[in-house]
């Protein structure tokens, strides 16, 4: 029966994991995966999240299933999240959150969603972006198109490009936005940016699909969800967010994330609920409880959000400070160019090295690194920083 099925490649990001471990040379560095490491280089839970795990452990809770479209409490706290304290089309019942298997679930769970009420829309998603959205949008049966977003020569965003091609797009396309710590240029709109995309999805009439897997990891919580609130104030109607507490919360293996969808009444809401909840159950019957928990117990205690959104700003903290000591380095090594690393957002710097030179770095050097040039700043510490430096030195020549 299987003697046809083809050798699938390794999958472009999570592969590179795989062949880092098998790999004996040492030293060898993993800037591959889009995972945080504390300035050991160690995968460690925040403290707030210790802290949840400690009461929920003393809890001694049962494990029965929980809804379909997740743990109330965790919903509700996410929708806050991701929408602020003060959102109108939250308080007036039109915005359906429904927990998911991580950020990936909530953009598959949203796609099958989109599939079975528009089975005709097309879906646009920026060049370059996280390869996956290629991927599950084509699973979920959609024909995709790109639109232009990354200007090579300044390192930022292509925006006239963008925004000629939103104004070109057929009325009723899904497009899909990255709200922040755009993967993997780190490239963002600016505010003003947001307002002109705002506006113009909403005359056109496109239906904008945000990615929010990196919140915190820029500016703030709140104001890395600028571009979601900035949609909703120009008016437009429906809108969709796939947000993941993988970054977050650090609970990667937890596979916690959300889809909300914002929808024109509370009636609309009512109905898309009830369509969404049929997706999952099709799917995973419904989501898996602990992760969720975790999450709700830290934004439901004052205390621990605060020391959660203190660790959050950590993590961002160092990364700048690594992003800086890779810069100062590379210039050290007569490569001034590298200065734009300093003004990329989030986890990653799209360094520019061909995939040619990243096969170098992974041949020569033991560094793995996606061969779109995307490499995980949060990967970097002070023991690994000059060799990685040294190394992108040799291959950039
Ligand atoms: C990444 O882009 O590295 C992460 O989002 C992990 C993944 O699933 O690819």
């Amino acid at each position: 029966f299987f003697s046809s099925v083809a050798l699938a490649p390794d999958d472009p990001i999570l592969g590179l994991t795989d062949a880092w471990l098998a790999d004996p040379r040492s030293p060898k560095v993993n800037l591959g995966v889009g995972v945080y490491y504390d300035a050991d280089g160690r995968q460690v839970l925040p403290e707030s999240v210790m802290r949840a795990e400690a009461t929920l452990t003393a809890r001694r809770r049962a494990r029965s299933y929980i809804p379909i479209d997740g743990l109330p409490d965790y919903d509700s706290a996410t929708q806050r999240l991701v929408f602020g304290e003060d959102c109108a089309a939250a308080a007036e019942g039109r915005v359906v959150t429904a927990q998911t298997l991580g950020g990936t679930g909530a953009l598959r769970v949203g796609a099958d969603f989109l599939k079975a009420t528009l089975p005709f829309a097309k879906v646009a998603i920026s060049q370059p972006s996280w390869p996956n959205h290629q991927v599950l949008f084509r699973a979920a049966g959609f024909e995709i198109g790109n639109y232009p977003y990354y200007h090579a020569d300044s390192h930022g965003v292509d925006f006239d490009a963008m925004l000629a091609a939103l104004l070109a797009m057929d009325a009723g396309t899904v497009v899909l936005l990255h709200a922040c710590c755009h993967n993997p240029t780190g490239a963002d709109l600016s505010t003003a940016q947001w307002r002109e995309v705002a506006g113009t999805v909403r005359d056109r009439g496109l239906l904008p699909f945000v990615d929010m897997a990196y919140q915190g990891f820029d500016r703030g919580i709140a104001e890395d969800a600028q571009g979601i609130a900035i949609l909703l104030e120009a008016g437009v109607e429906n809108l969709l967010v796939a947000n993941s507490c993988s970054k977050s919360f650090s609970l990667y293996g937890e596979r916690v994330g959300a889809l909300s969808l914002v929808c024109a009444s509370a009636d609309e809401a009512r109905r898309v609920r009830s369509q969404v909840k049929q997706t999952i159950r099709a799917n995973y019957s419904n989501p898996p409880t602990h992760g969720a928990a975790l999450v709700a117990t830290i934004l439901g205690d004052p205390d621990l959000r605060a020391q959660w959104e203190e660790e959050v700003g950590q993590m961002r903290g160092r990364i700048k400070a690594m992003r800086n000591g890779l810069v100062a380095r590379l210039a050290a090594l007569g490569h001034p160019e590298f200065a734009f690393i300093n003004r990329q957002a989030g986890m990653f710097t799209y360094s520019g090295l061909s995939p040619a030179q990243v096969q170098r770095l992974r041949d020569e050097f033991a560094i793995y690194a996606v061969s779109s040039g995307r490499i995980c700043v949060s990967a970097l510490n002070e023991a690994n920083l000059d060799y990685v430096a040294d190394a992108i030195a040799r291959v950039a020549g």
